[in-house]
């Protein structure tokens, strides 16, 4: 989390800082900085709070500098304050920091420093790397970092400048996401690829234990020993358009909107880069999906998918539990990393720990060139494009799509299945069209205290992930149960006060989530249905119901998600909150 940008060029640097941080702020924003070199000076300005509460502050302060870093917070260490807030400098103020990550050690080496005199400003561990750079510096910014990162222990990404050496910016990556990109006449530093892509597609994906040293006039890479390293450029297929609103009034809306494409481009690009795997699924003794969030709930229906068409047992963990567990992984496991962002921490270390038992890793990710895309032995790209708002749409029904080309990999009928997955975008659009009614629904429901979500089978996940889309955005309490286990707890919730959001399609499980609608009607919940259209004995039993396209059973997850994430999505607009930056979340995590 926090997001870190860095420009050294012929523009004034701080349009571009504030424009990037702008686009990184779904990173955390507890509160921003920026530092610039300008005639020999350190200028640092950071506010607690969002980056327009920065642009605030700065309005009649026309900064030129040319060489300038930016941050922008997800508070770890040190509660969110001005003081806390990133760049962080040494006592002479020549050394700025911009850090993302935790320095785990920071505490030993704070007291190492104190004891030498050094005096601290702030509660965070990023201040330890600008008093480190300031003391091990003898003319070159790129040794001093160099003797600095001996030093920290952790998972990090940072970026420093210094008014010895202005135009010169020296980035590290150790854990946390970094990359370098490379324009004509100046270079980016930034903690993702969209914060750069308004000014180049050309980017390097730094990896771990890698530090990038950058001019105006170039680029070069290092290892931890200053060792010079050859990198790939990669030209970023995305335009900026792509992360831009487009009119709607939250990115969550267009990504919602987004959804029949970007589950059409993931179908297609995984089709095209060749549908034969290199690997086949009956090959291992299990598979191990692990995953966090909303990762994990498309997790949840791979498994049924491929236990279905594979006829091999499926495990979903958590990727924070899994990485302390015992659990006996070997080279007879599949492990699949299913993630948006390819850098969260716990997935990415439970990828490093199925790795070192031998298992074989699959990657399941958004972002091309992200940590777990390169560190896994093969992956399957989501092409859902970049997803901004914090709470996740496009990239879950991307990764469905995903998962089912992964699922159909082996089955006979492995064509007729893609052929199917192919008419899928058509009926995300068409329930798209209903979207009038659960705004209607959300209207009615918004002042609502609970909800309880329930689904069986495919629908379970769905409803975990319906439940987790509201509690997410709008602050209202919900759960996600399977349906048929409400008897043995829940059903002791359910007064006239619960709405009870039931996905009931026309699948293998629908007597019998007809059955738990009527336990719930008994105890005078208000249930509102998501159901194929035309289901009348659904509708009757409903005090809402939100009609879907029927699609065959194991397609349905597809369409039942839509209306859930737009309940979310219109509650949480019309309760007027931060529907594209929920309080206390961050779209990538990268501490444990
Ligand atoms: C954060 C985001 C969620 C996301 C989860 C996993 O909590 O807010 O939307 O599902 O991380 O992220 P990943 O990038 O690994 O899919």
């Amino acid at each position: 989390m926090c997001g870190i940008i860095g420009y050294t060029g012929k523009e004034e640097a701080l349009p571009l800082l504030l424009g990037g941080l702008e686009r990184l702020e779904y990173r955390g924003y507890d509160s921003a900085g920026i530092a610039l070199i300008e005639d020999g000076k350190m200028i640092v300005e950071k506010r607690v709070g969002k980056i327009r509460e920065l642009v605030r502050s700065l309005w009649g302060k026309p900064y030129k500098g040319k060489t300038g870093i930016g941050h922008t917070r997800w508070a770890t260490h040190g509660e969110p304050s001005t003081e806390n807030a990133h760049p962080h400098t040494d006592e002479k103020e020549e050394f700025a920091v911009v850090h993302n990550g935790i320095v785990e050690n920071y505490l030993e080496l704070k007291r190492e420093l104190e004891s030498e005199g050094v005096k601290f400003r702030s509660g965070t561990d990023t201040e330890v790397i600008a008093h480190l750079i300031a003391k091990n510096y003898n003319g070159d910014l790129l040794e001093a970092v160099l003797k600095a990162v001996e030093r920290l222990r952790g998972a990090f990404a940072f970026a420093v400048i210094t008014v010895h050496e202005p135009g010169r910016i020296v980035g590290v990556k150790q854990g946390s996401p970094l990359v370098v990109g490379i324009g004509e006449g100046e270079n980016f530093l930034a903690s993702d690829i969209p914060a750069i892509l308004p000014y180049t597609r050309k980017v390097i994906a730094l990896g771990d234990g890698e530090i990038a040293d950058i001019t105006p006039e170039g680029v070069n890479i290092y290892d931890f020993s200053g060792t010079p390293l050859t990198k790939e450029i990669t030209v970023v297929p995305w335009d900026i358009i792509s992360a831009e609103k487009a009119g709607f009034k939250h990115f969550m809306l267009k990504e919602i909107y987004e959804q029949p494409k970007a589950v059409g481009d993931t179908i297609r690009g995984l089709i095209s880069s060749g549908s034969e795997l290199p690997f086949s699924l009956k090959s291992f003794r299990r598979v191990l999906i692990i995953a966090c969030g909303t990762s994990y709930h498309a997790g949840l229906i791979g498994k049924l998918w491929i236990e279905k068409y594979a006829q091999v047992p499926v495990e979903v963990v958590f990727a924070s539990e899994f990485r302390y567990s015992d659990s006996p992984v070997s080279e007879q496991d599949l492990v699949v990393a299913v993630s948006q962002s390819g850098e969260t921490i716990d997935t990415k270390f439970a990828v490093n720990y199925a790795r070192e038992r031998g298992a074989y890793t699959l990657a399941i990710v958004n972002v091309v060139g992200s940590s777990i895309d390169r560190e896994s032995d093969y992956t399957l790209h989501t092409h859902a494009g970049p997803e901004i708002g914090v709470a996740a749409t496009k990239t879950f029904l991307a990764q469905l799509a995903a998962l089912y080309f992964l699922a159909s990999s082996e089955h006979p009928q492995k064509e007729r299945l893609l052929e199917e997955l192919l008419k899928v975008p058509s009926m995300i659009e068409k329930t798209l069209e209903d979207a009038e009614i659960v705004e209607k629904i959300a209207q009615k429901y918004m002042k609502m205290k609970d909800f309880l979500y329930l689904g069986r089978y495919l629908s379970y996940p769905i409803a975990l992930e319906g439940a987790l889309k509201l509690k997410e955005i709008s602050y209202i309490h919900a759960e996600g149960y399977p349906a048929g286990e409400m008897k043995h707890g829940p059903i002791a919730l359910i007064d006239e006060r619960m709405p009870v959001v039931v996905v009931a399609p026309q699948d293998r499980v629908y007597e019998k989530t007809i059955s738990n609608i009527e336990e719930v009607r008994t105890r005078k919940g208000k249930v509102i249905s998501v159901g194929f259209r035309g289901d009348e004995k659904l509708e009757k039993l409903s005090e809402e119901f939100i009609p879907v396209p029927a699609v065959e059973e194991d397609l349905s997850p597809f369409v039942t998600s839509v209306p859930l994430q737009l309940l979310a999505y219109h509650i949480a607009s019309k309760l007027g909150l931060d529907v594209d930056q929920p309080r206390n979340l961050a779209k990538t995590v990268t501490v444990e």
